[in-house]
């Protein structure tokens, strides 16, 4: 199965000094493409700026804002059977970040925001019949219902919804739980254990959904 992976956290300008970005360590995504390579899958990854070495074996494009990641991806997304957006992607963005450093003299910076573009939203429609879409859900709160709205409004095939309001899972840390819902109504726990474990049996769960939809 050819699996095209994104990664880590994205990041946007507000001068050339500064940047909005949000917790994502890519360790998830990371544990993704590498347990994908050791399931013996082709595995591509498209990530955002972290501190963790590339995994073996594994294409790394290395990119940095939303729209860096949105060209990557709808490049890479039709030679994959498998997208699996486990990336953070920045929601919002300076509408004119400044060309010059903001002076503290000057006092807090009023800044103008706009939205980043949703990139699976622009993929959706690229989407071919064979392949599957895997989005990530972060949550803090009402986990299934945010999920679940995020699967239809996203056209996913399989969303994996985590807590990122606890401390000993998601954003930074080595362990993780998965709540992961199929756009047929199914749903399968991944319960707390190594980020590693976690990616292996998503990896696992999306190939029987792939065989299955394959059929
Ligand atoms: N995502 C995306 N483009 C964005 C933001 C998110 O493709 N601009 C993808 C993420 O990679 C993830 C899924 O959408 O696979 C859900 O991301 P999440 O941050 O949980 O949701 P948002 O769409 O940002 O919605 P909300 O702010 O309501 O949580």
């Amino acid at each position: 199965m050819r699996i095209l992976v994104t990664a880590g956290p994205t990041r946007e300008a507000l001068d050339p000094v500064r940047f909005i970005s949000n917790r994502s360590s890519g360790k998830m995504g990371y544990a993704i493409a590498a347990q994908a390579r050791r399931l013996g899958h082709d595995v591509e990854l498209i990530s955002g700026p972290v501190a963790l070495p590339p995994p073996r074996g594994i294409r790394v494009v290395n990119i940095v804002t939303a729209d860096d990641m949105l060209a990557a991806v709808k490049k890479m997304v039709r030679r994959c059977d498998v997208l699996i957006m486990a990336a953070a992607v920045a929601d919002w963005r300076p509408k004119k970040p400044a060309t010059r450093k903001l002076k503290k003299a000057s006092g807090p910076p009023r800044i103008t925001w706009e939205a980043t573009p949703d990139i699976l939203k622009a993929i959706a429609p690229l989407k071919k019949k064979s392949q599957v879409f895997c989005g990530f859900a972060a949550e803090t709160h009402d986990l299934a219902r945010e999920a679940k709205r995020k699967l239809r409004e996203k056209n996913l095939d399989v969303i994996a919804a985590n807590d990122v309001a606890q401390n000993d899972r998601g954003f930074e840390s080595d362990n993780n739980a998965l709540t992961v819902f199929f756009a047929d109504g199914r749903t399968l726990n991944i319960p707390l254990s190594s980020k590693a474990n976690c990616a292996r049996k998503l990896v696992r769960a999306l190939a029987d959904f792939w065989a299955q939809k394959k059929k």
